[in-house]
């Protein structure tokens, strides 16, 4: 896939699935700018790594509501336009309704939300409006195969996804006539600092039999399906959600 020249933004990109798929663009000729939120070090080594030029770093705490406009703002000050957006920055935390106290269980579900639903619909919102006016562009939008098969110990989690799924599907109705195309990727367990905690536990063996494949999503599988999504064939494809489980949880 061809990306020569478009400018991507990328949320939560300094690590993990967020890193892969700026690689994948970058190598696809993309010009790319690097979201993250605290860990400078970390997407300082990220943008080292990526080939080519007219890569960028952007600082921004997209949970914060002024922090999607701030950095909608800061890319095309930078870039001039934005020709795709990947909404990867996402959080989960452990929240087991059985041990948790009431505040415990409240906190959970405010922080998931406010980095897994609202900032992406305020990502969604500044970023369709820059889009708009340069005639169109691509959303990808990063789920979770936890939005259809539940999340026991993080409900607020599956949730968030859930809720994710179907306004990224009811964007991609209202932005179609502006030329704006909306996917979803849905991946399952991906070898990540995310699910470093989990995938090194003594259930790590019972998670690994969950697929055929009997292993993990390496990040750079998710990466592949975010660039189909964002690629100029895909255009009829909007609004659709890809699973990136290893055959893992099969819908219907
Ligand atoms: N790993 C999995 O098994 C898995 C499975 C299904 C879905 N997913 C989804 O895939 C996406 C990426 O997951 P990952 O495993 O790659 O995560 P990760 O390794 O924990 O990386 C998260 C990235 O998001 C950034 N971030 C978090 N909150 C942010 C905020 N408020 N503003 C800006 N950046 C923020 C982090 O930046 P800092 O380091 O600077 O804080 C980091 O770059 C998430 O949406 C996740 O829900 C992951």
């Amino acid at each position: 896939m061809e990306f020569k020249n478009k400018n991507v933004l990328i949320t939560g990109a300094s690590r993990g699935i967020g890193k892969a798929t700026a690689l994948a663009f970058a190598h696809a000729g993309a010009k790319v700018g690097i979201n993250y939120r605290t860990n400078t070090e970390e997407a300082a080594k990220t943008l080292a790594e990526l080939p080519g030029d007219g890569h960028y770093l952007f600082q921004q705490d997209i949970s914060e509501k002024e922090g999607p406009e701030a950095l909608i703002t800061a890319y095309i000050s930078q870039y001039g336009q934005l020709d795709v957006l990947v909404n990867n920055a996402g959080i989960s935390i452990f929240h087991n309704i059985d041990e948790v106290n009431f505040e415990h269980w409240t906190n959970a579900w405010e922080s998931t939300f406010k980095t897994n639903l609202f900032a992406v619909s305020n990502m969604c919102y500044w970023g369709a409006k820059a889009m708009m006016r340069t005639g169109g562009g691509r959303m990808v939008n990063i789920s979770s195969r936890g939005a259809f098969r539940g999340e026991p110990t993080k409900p607020a989690y599956g949730a968030s996804k859930a809720a994710l799924n179907a306004m990224s599907q009811s964007l991609a109705k209202a932005l179609a006539p502006h030329k704006i195309y909306i996917g979803v990727v849905a991946p399952g367990f991906t070898e990540t600092e995310m699910a470093a905690v989990t995938l090194t536990s003594a259930e790590r063996e019972n998670l690994l039999r969950e697929s055929p494949f009997k292993r993990m999503a390496q990040p750079k599988e998710v990466a592949h399906a975010v660039l189909f999504l964002a690629s100029e064939g895909a255009a009829y494809s909007s609004g659709t959600i890809i699973d990136v489980n290893g055959a893992s949880y099969l819908r219907s």
